[in-house]
């Protein structure tokens, strides 16, 4: 079975955790990162440790998993090998000799006047992307820092899938940031769909059985997007459930000028990569359909229930959850026309409620 993982919305939607699940739970043979590059920032636990990975994929958390770097996605040589080292995976991890690298050059272009409008993660992926665009790029063959890593990882995924192995993809990102179908021009550097993750990894479209699209119980976005419309004072006034996060809020004394930023200090709602605020949207149904349709999504995944049903943390039964959860998530699901088979409860890689049929 071959799956691909992308974000449905505006990119942290908790990629990294549902990542780390699916690669304890269904044991893939091998796991391949898709998307951008370093500029994602996927948060995930392993035995009680944070970690903050930007290059490699979350599933490194199965240690018996073969891990890989397809060629779409750009690399930070200095960033790959800590994150290498910090996750003790040498021997594991493969990177395809096609990847183009980041430079230093890209990184300093990456803090110009436009990127800054755009409110870029200044990891020097656009310029990244344009160089490997304007056929200047250099090649992670051509790093003699990364030799021992490389590999072919479309015949790494290809082999494995076509023995019937489990294969999972990671993109990164969301669909609100495509270069192509987000709010242009405040977006990534590239498509984040589906599709653009198969192609990343050297994966046909007629080889992917499911498609995971993994949407927040809320949305966030970090850097600039002026075409979004965040959640007001008004806004959490007239609604029963955002009122009562914010009470929450400023029961636990959250700073914040409003509402909006009250309920991001609630949240944790922190960029990964920048350490920049989030600023909090309620779930756009529209957004949300539309990248369904998009990434042909099979199977929906919903994350930080808990943080807008604290009642909910850490449960792992669809009968644990309290009644408000449930409604919230059947209307959801109603809406949606795609079955809703995982639940997050929690930043652990346990909380979850999984309803797949096994
Ligand atoms: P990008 O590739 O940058 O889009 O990242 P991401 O989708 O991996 O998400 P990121 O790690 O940036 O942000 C998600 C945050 O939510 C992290 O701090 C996770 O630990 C946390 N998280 C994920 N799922 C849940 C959940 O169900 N409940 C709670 N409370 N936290 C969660
Ligand atoms: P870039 O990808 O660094 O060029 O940034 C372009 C836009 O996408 C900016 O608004 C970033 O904040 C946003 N962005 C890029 N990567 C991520 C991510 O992993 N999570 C959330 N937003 C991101
Ligand atoms: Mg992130």
């Amino acid at each position: 079975m071959v799956s691909v993982v992308v974000g449905g919305h505006y990119g942290d939607e908790g990629k990294g955790k549902v990542v780390s699940y699916l690669a304890m739970e269904d044991d893939p043979k091998v796991i391949a990162r898709a998307g951008v590059g370093p500029n994602a920032g996927h948060t995930v636990y392993k035995d009680g440790v944070k970690y903050g990975l930007r290059m490699l994929t979350c599933g490194f958390v199965n240690e018996k998993s073969q891990l890989a770097i397809g060629a779409g996605v750009l690399v930070d040589i200095k960033q790959f090998l800590d994150e290498v080292e910090i996750t003790k995976t040498g021997g594991r991890i493969f990177v395809d000799k096609r990847c183009s690298i980041i430079e230093e050059e890209h990184k300093e272009l990456d803090k110009s006047e436009n990127s800054k409008k755009i409110g870029t993660t200044a990891s020097g992926c656009g310029p990244g992307n344009a160089a490997r665009v304007n056929r200047i790029a250099r090649l992670a063959k051509d790093a003699p820092e990364l030799s021992e890593y490389l590999a072919d990882v479309p015949q790494m995924v290809n082999d494995a899938a076509r023995k019937g192995e489990e294969v999972l993809i990671e993109a990164s990102q969301g669909f609100g940031l495509s270069l192509y179908y987000g709010n242009y021009p405040y977006v990534t550097s590239k498509d984040t769909s589906a599709s653009t993750a198969c192609a990343d990894v050297g994966l046909g479209p007629t080889n992917v059985d499911d498609v995971y699209v993994i949407f927040k119980a809320y949305m966030s976005r970090v850097g600039e997007d002026p075409y979004i419309h965040y959640l007001s004072d008004e806004d959490v006034g007239k609604d029963p459930l955002w009122k009562s996060v914010l009470a929450r809020a400023d029961d636990a004394g959250m700073p914040g000028e409003n509402a909006n930023e009250k309920i991001a200090h609630l949240f944790g709602e922190k960029g990964t990569v920048t350490g920049r605020p989030r600023k909090i949207a309620a779930f756009d149904f529209d957004l949300a359909k539309y990248s369904i349709m998009v990434n042909g999504a099979t199977q929906i995944v919903l994350t930080c229930v808990d943080k807008m049903f604290p009642e909910c943390l850490g449960v792992k039964s669809y009968d644990g959850l309290s009644k408000d959860a449930k409604s919230f998530l059947n209307n959801l699901e109603d809406q949606m026309e795609v079955p809703l088979t995982l639940i997050s409860t929690g930043p652990d890689v346990s909380d979850v409620v999984d309803l797949r049929k096994k």
